[in-house]
């Protein structure tokens, strides 16, 4: 029992200076789960892997010269933004055949819909390849290799550097080498920094770019339980989509043409269809965005008592408003269904965040880890000239930190959350750009028509109409736009849009096209377009010019306090934070307790989606044809031993946003889930994991086996997979 106490806290940490045997006693005999491995260093944690149950060596999982794991696991990206995976996948047949969450493709759904053909409402089943929908903006990565360059990146960098002339020589080094490898391997390559900038590694992906939609469920089951449940625990939700890649008739990644065919992968995911266990080793591999588990405890502070705040303000207010209007209308549903989720998600998860963080009492643990860092600093000169003023300074830096980022996180939570003020946004950066007239006119175009197709103007009045008001309130005087200042809080919405043409799609589109070169004073005349280029300038420049100012002392400072951290814990393992790169993490499937008195199991099933149907709340609406199957008990080979049948689970590892149909493993290396979520009580694991609290969720792969059999009838789908386990 003392062995685990220890492991769940950094505590554990401090403890390990004062107490160094019985601390490396302690790290002995308990496994903390923390962590979010890079696959191609996992030397350090093979051995407790393998302690914890895993079957696979170090090289089954990544390994550049034969056949791994790693070969089936795909990162999500926007195509004109490939590096940033917003979400994680996996290859599950020889057809590349990829299955992520229902969430991380809705957007693609979306686009395929219409009031006629409702995917979101009704899923979408391709009873054959013909039938796949393509055409979509987004790809998948495979990652090929991933190699630490930090040597040639800090080449000629040394600590007398100033900040500025430092990170212009890394940049310069980086594009260089990015440049070196792409051209010399025909991939695409990208150096990303670790550990706060003191370490670089390089990734090389092969992105492929056409991606078709397979299936989708109704969104009743794709997204059960809806912002109700969503950040919680019991959770009910069927979170999967189907994908398929094409490739050219070579098998290599090329744009969308009816001429692609099935990507053939030579790797892929065997499914074990087994049931599960509490305790069963697990662990998942892919793209976690971001996380900041090394800021000193101030910077905790902030977040919590500032910035969290903040989020969770604005976004609750505008939700209400986005609800209320698509409830009245069904037009307006699918239109904003993805636009509010993605308001949702944040707003709910802030608030686990700020609570978490309270309830571990995690500045102060911080602060004590500050504390112990102190004492080891005022052991020797050397350290006391390498570290003895860096946290004053960075506190001190920081107090400024927080006075810009606010204002800027108020001018990115209000006035650039508002639709109409977008448009002005939007066309005065494609102005700017340095690309011909034509090419200007016709991606303004572009623009609009593809902004009106999701666009309804009174629900984004009603919000513009609150956020302005949200912004006048709290920002400093010198922040608000001249614009703004001459207007009505109370109908300043109703005055941009009376005033202005250009929320309007046909006048718009009517003036763009009307000459090549827009007539700018006219374009200048029109309150909202002046409107939104004045809070642009406020944005870049009034508050832009002295935050990013600000912020390249504070991520020197950051640098300097993460060395600190790997130096003064030398014996403890440090992982690098999330950074959208290539990530493995591990634990067990597992429960928790959420309160006093009260512990979660780590397994749902489908009645529990029938418990909450009968409750009669908004989000917990389940298709007939789900209840009949339910009320036949006609769950296939997919079912527990004791006739039930699985939904979600609970597992112990480190997770975060870009995580999202993640893989998750059983000890053999077979796809038994898809990450989707985390509990509410452990959001805080993007600052600080704790064992007690921090848990993944789920969505059991039996559910997805029995939805595209039973639900879906789409047996060709099952066949094409290779499944373990089955009960029959
Ligand atoms: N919270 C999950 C994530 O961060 C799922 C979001 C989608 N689901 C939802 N109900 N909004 O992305
Ligand atoms: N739903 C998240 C995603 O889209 C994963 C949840 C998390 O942040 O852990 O990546």
């Amino acid at each position: 029992m003392v062995v685990l106490l220890f492991c769940r806290t950094k505590t554990f940490f401090m403890k390990r200076l004062t107490i160094t045997f019985l601390a490396a006693v302690l790290s002995l005999a308990g496994h903390c789960n923390e962590g979010m491995w890079l696959p191609f260093l996992l030397e350090n944690n093979i051995g407790e892997m393998r302690e914890m149950g895993l079957h696979l060596t170090a090289d089954d999982i990544y390994n550049i010269n034969q056949a791994c794991l790693k070969d089936a696991v795909v990162g999500f990206v926007d195509l004109d933004n490939p590096f940033s995976h917003f979400c994680s996948g996996s290859v599950i047949s020889a057809q590349g055949l990829v299955i992520t969450n229902h969430h991380c493709g809705l957007s693609v759904v979306q686009q395929h819909s219409s009031l006629q053909n409702d995917y979101i409402t009704n899923g979408f089943w391709a009873m054959s390849l013909a039938d796949e929908l393509g055409g979509n903006d987004i790809g998948v990565c495979f990652l090929r290799r991933m190699e630490d360059v930090t040597e040639t990146i800090l080449q000629g960098v040394s600590d007398t550097l100033s900040v500025k002339r430092r990170n212009d020589l890394i940049n310069s080094n980086i594009s260089q080498l990015e440049k070196k490898v792409s051209d010399s391997t025909g991939l695409k390559a990208h150096v990303d920094a670790f550990y706060c900038d003191n370490e670089y590694y390089l990734s090389v992906y092969e992105i492929f770019e056409d991606i078709r939609l397979v299936g989708t469920p109704p969104i009743e089951v794709g997204k059960f339980g809806g912002d109700t449940d969503n950040w919680a625990w019991p959770r009910h939700t069927g979170d999967f989509t189907l994908f398929r890649i094409y490739a050219d008739s070579q098998n290599q990644p090329a744009a969308y043409s009816d001429k692609n065919v099935p990507y053939r992968a030579s790797n892929y995911l065997k499914i074990n269809a087994k049931q599960k266990a509490e305790g069963d080793f697990v662990m998942l591999m892919g793209y976690p965005g971001t996380t900041n588990e090394y800021l000193p405890s101030f910077a905790v502070a902030a977040r919590q008592d500032v910035f969290d705040p903040l989020v969770v303000n604005v976004r609750g207010k505008s939700i209400n408003i986005i609800k209320e209007h698509m409830r009245a209308d069904q037009s307006v549903m699918i239109k904003y269904t993805s636009k509010v989720a993605s308001l949702a998600n944040a707003w709910k998860k802030y608030q686990g965040e700020r609570t978490g963080l309270i309830s571990k009492r995690v500045v102060e643990k911080k602060r004590g880890r500050e504390q112990l860092m102190n004492k080891w600093i005022a052991e020797t000169d050397e350290r006391k000239a390498q570290y003895g003023n860096l946290l004053d300074y960075y506190e001190a830096d920081y107090i400024e930190y927080v006075k810009q980022e606010k204002a800027r996180l108020l001018m990115s939570e209000t006035l650039y959350k508002s639709e109409m003020l977008a448009i002005g946004r939007k066309i005065r950066t494609i102005l700017n750009l340095n690309i011909s007239d034509s090419a200007k006119q016709s991606q303004i175009i572009d623009y609009l028509n593809d902004f009106f197709t999701d666009y309804d103007l009174a629900t984004d009045r009603t919000v513009t109409s609150m956020l302005i008001g949200e912004y006048l309130d709290n920002a400093l005087p010198e922040h608000i736009p001249p614009t703004l200042k001459k207007m009505n809080r109370a109908t300043a919405a109703d005055v941009l849009i009376s005033k202005s043409f250009l929320t309007d799609s046909a006048s718009a589109v009517a003036f763009f096209k009307k000459s090549l070169a827009p007539d700018t004073k006219k374009l200048m005349k029109d309150p909202l377009y002046k409107l939104a280029d004045e809070a642009a300038l406020i944005y870049n420049i009034t508050i832009g010019n002295p935050l990013g100012q600000i912020e390249r002392k504070i991520d020197n400072h950051q640098r300097l306090f993460m060395r600190l951290q790997r130096q003064c814990f030398a014996n403890s393992r440090i992982f690098p934070d999330a950074n959208s790169t290539f990530r493995i993490a591990y634990g067990q499937i597992g429960g928790y307790r959420p309160s006093d008195a009260v512990r979660y199991t780590p397994f749902s099933t489908l009645g529990g989606i029938m418990e909450k149907c009968d409750l009669d709340v908004y989000d917990y609406t389940v298709p007939d044809r789900l209840k009949q199957l339910y009320a036949d008990s006609d769950f296939g080979p997919y079912r527990n031993a004791d006739g039930s049948m699985p939904v979600c689970f609970l597992s112990t590892c480190h997770t975060t946003g870009g995580n999202s149909g993640s893989p998750m493993f059983d000890a053999d290396g077979n796809l038994i889930g898809l990450n989707f979520d985390r509990v509410w009580e452990g959001t805080m694991s993007d600052l600080q994991f704790d064992a007690d609290i921090c848990r993944n969720i789920g969505l059991d792969i039996r559910f997805v086996l029995f939805f595209i059999d039973k639900y879906a009838g789409a047996r060709h789908l099952i066949e094409e997979l290779d499944i373990v386990g089955l009960s029959e």
